[in-house]
């Protein structure tokens, strides 16, 4: 079956697609059906089957008799240690990891915050919790003591597991004092915190609270997967919105094993055996479901890469990575391809290894431009392949499924919506528009298996930020358009949401942090086109009347507010002062114009702006402006 076929199978009836798509998954007890949908537009699936994630993704291999081949590959370019995990040592890792924590009080349902680098116990913390139908959340390592005070306040882990530190090309990140700071800000605090030591830098643990990784799993017997009701919620993790609160993804068990499976196969051609890896972080949803689950859910081997694709040591060392580990199927975020590219122009590293097992590059997480990809192409000689997705959907919404038929690429296009997305381009009233005509993109409810359930503790806030605006729809956030042969083209976000090196991040988070400074009576932040990073934030800053600091220092403290606050993911790196920001009669900001004048682009003269002279001001300041 091509595609198209596949995509109209779907159509035809979803019901049977999905439940046929679920025999990929082992159940303690088979679901009845596959949707639930009493609580429209609120939807489940799989919601009577019982079910384990950690089983699905190490015991039932071990099982199948392939405990020795390699699950997890660790691969560091800033330690230089390598090391292959087998399945079956896998499986004696978790089980002993879970049963250390069930021994100090976790149980099915509690939370557990994971705020650990790339490395392999990362990865056997997520599935220590799966195995306990414990909730993991998954901090980021570039974020900041307050944002994980953020996410313990939401969350309200029982557990904290995390690492001493983190390595950043030429520096050490010490977790462990950002973790003591995030606990002592936070409302809530956790029963105990588990801490793995690396030998870069050796933590001072708080005694009453903290356990050390290896001591507290010492004559700990292992314990069996414990089975969890197909929408028991698998993990929580945070992703950017408008405001200064982030967003607490659901992600329910049963649905997220199946599309998984599904997409491993028909989107990435990676079965049982196979080698995949996806260059992104365990911090954000690219780790969590093609780095952990996504690869062991199907029997293949990942890799647990700890390095950047420029600086450890050089633009080779993913093409070094994927000769070593002989990977089938590659992932990244466009930026990276940009780093190396800028760097190695003519990819001679590219040529200096043997890339025979190399099948596909994926890109996601941000727009591919057309340069990047066809520049990959050349020197790859491979299928590049976008494709479009977010931390809420869990798994690709649009891609050109190569499991299935490799479709013809149109540049600039993710391809195809996957079985299970019905999508659609709307205008302001929620009619769709025409094939070429920009629109906001939608998708038709149900979403299908594996997307999220609702925000954490916080479903009004999920009705309202994406299944009010446009009833019946579930809104993306994204804006596009599809083309008469129904390939999608996604081109910018509806709301203050910007995407900085493939990291998505909340301009709106940003001003409420330069409103703090003392010397700010009004603030802007919007994002800026940038030739490495896709787009990088841009702060604009009306001062009070009378500040006594200098506009420059007040420039360099508003910097280091917001890389204190959010933390260096941030990327914050430029502030301009102005004397007034350009707005609608109504007082609202003009974000949206003013990123266009920045990016050089054509704009219409908003009609119900108030003083189009501001709009002059900054556009004569923007020309002078040095940019990235
Ligand atoms: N822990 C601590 N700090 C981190 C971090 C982490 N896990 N990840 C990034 N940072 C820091 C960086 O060190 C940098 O700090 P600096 O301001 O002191 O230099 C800052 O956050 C900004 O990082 P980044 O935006 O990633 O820029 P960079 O200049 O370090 O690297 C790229 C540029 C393009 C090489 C890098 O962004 C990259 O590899 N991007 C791919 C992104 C990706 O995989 N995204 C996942 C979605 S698929
Ligand atoms: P995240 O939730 O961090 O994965 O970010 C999701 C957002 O990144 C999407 O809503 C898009 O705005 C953007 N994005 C991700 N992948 C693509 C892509 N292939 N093309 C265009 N935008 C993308």
């Amino acid at each position: 079956m091509g595609y198209r076929e596949v995509y109209e199978t779907w159509k035809a009836d979803p019901e049977a697609f999905w439940m046929q798509a679920a025999d990929a998954i082992d159940w303690v007890r088979p679901p009845s059906k596959a949707l639930f949908d009493e609580n429209a537009p609120i939807h489940e699936w799989f919601s009577d089957g019982l079910v384990n994630t950690c089983w699905n993704c190490v015991d039932r291999h071990v099982a199948a008799g392939r405990g020795d081949q390699i699950a997890i590959y660790h691969d560091s370019p800033i330690t230089h240690a390598t090391k292959g995990i087998t399945y079956a040592e896998l499986q004696k890792r978790v089980a002993t990891l879970a049963g250390a924590l069930r021994a100090r009080g976790i149980e099915k349902g509690d939370r557990v915050i994971i705020y650990m680098p790339m490395i392999p116990q990362a990865i056997e913390a997520m599935l220590a919790c799966a195995r306990l139908g414990a909730i993991h959340s998954v901090v980021f390592g570039g974020f900041a003591a307050n944002e994980l005070a953020v996410r313990i306040d939401d969350a309200q882990p029982k557990a904290i597991i995390a690492a001493s530190a983190g390595l950043e090309p030429g520096r050490v990140v010490h977790y462990k004092p950002l973790l003591d700071q995030a606990i002592e800000a936070a409302r809530h605090k956790p029963d105990f915190c588990v801490i793995f030591q690396r030998d870069e830098d050796i933590a001072k643990l708080i005694e009453g609270r903290d356990v050390s990784w290896y001591g507290f799993q010492y004559g700990i017997e292992p314990v069996e997967c414990v089975p969890v009701e197909g929408n028991h919620p698998a993990y929580i993790l945070y992703t950017s919105g408008t405001t200064g609160q982030p967003k607490g993804v659901v992600r329910p068990t049963a649905g997220h094993l199946v599309a998984l499976a599904w997409s491993m196969e028909n989107i990435y051609k990676i079965g049982a055996g196979d080698r995949f890896w996806a260059a992104s972080d365990v911090g954000w949803v690219v780790g969590h479901s093609y780095i952990c689950y996504g690869p062991l859910i199907v029997g293949a081997q990942t890799v647990v890469f700890e390095g950047k694709p420029v600086g450890t040591p050089h633009a080779g060392v993913f093409w070094r990575t994927i000769q070593n580990n002989r990977i089938k199927s590659f992932f990244t975020a466009p930026t990276a391809i940009r780093a190396i590219r800028r760097e190695d122009p003519d990819g001679e590293y590219i040529r200096r290894y043997k890339l025979h097992d190399l099948q596909a590059l994926f890109l996601a997480g941000e727009r591919a431009d057309p340069d990047t990809i066809e520049w990959a192409q050349r020197h790859l000689g491979v299928p590049v392949i976008d494709h479009w997705w977010q931390t809420e959907t869990g798994w690709a919404i649009a891609a050109n499924p190569l499991g299935i038929e490799e479709l013809p690429v149109k540049l600039g296009s993710p391809a195809v919506p996957m079985p299970g997305y019905d999508v659609q381009v709307l205008d302001e009233s929620g009619q769709p528009v025409p094939p070429g005509t920009l629109g906001a993109i939608a998708i038709k409810l149900p979403l299908p298996p594996g997307t999220l359930s609702g925000l954490w503790n916080a479903e009004e806030r999920y009705r309202k930020s994406y299944l009010s605006h446009f009833p019946g729809y579930y809104e993306t956030g994204d804006a596009g358009y599809l083309d008469e042969d129904g390939y999608l083209y996604v081109m910018a976000r509806t709301d203050d949401v910007i995407n900085v090196a493939g990291h998505r991040l909340s301009t709106g988070a940003m001003e409420e942090i330069l409103a703090r400074h003392p010397d700010v009576a009004e603030c802007a932040v919007i994002g800026v086109s940038d030739a490495l990073k896709g787009q990088a934030p841009l702060g604009f800053l009306c001062l009070k009347k009378g500040a006594a600091t200098a506009p420059d220092q007040i420039v360099r403290e508003v910097v280091a507010m917001v890389r204190d606050d959010i933390g260096p993911v941030a990327a914050f790196k430029q502030a301009v002062v102005v004397d007034r920001l350009p707005k609608t009669r109504s007082g609202k900001i003009l974000r949206a114009t003013m990123a266009k004048i920045a990016d050089g682009e054509d704009y219409k003269l908003p009609p119900t702006i108030d003083d189009p002279a501001v709009l002059d001001e900054i556009t004569a300041l923007l020309r002078d402006l040095p940019r990235g």
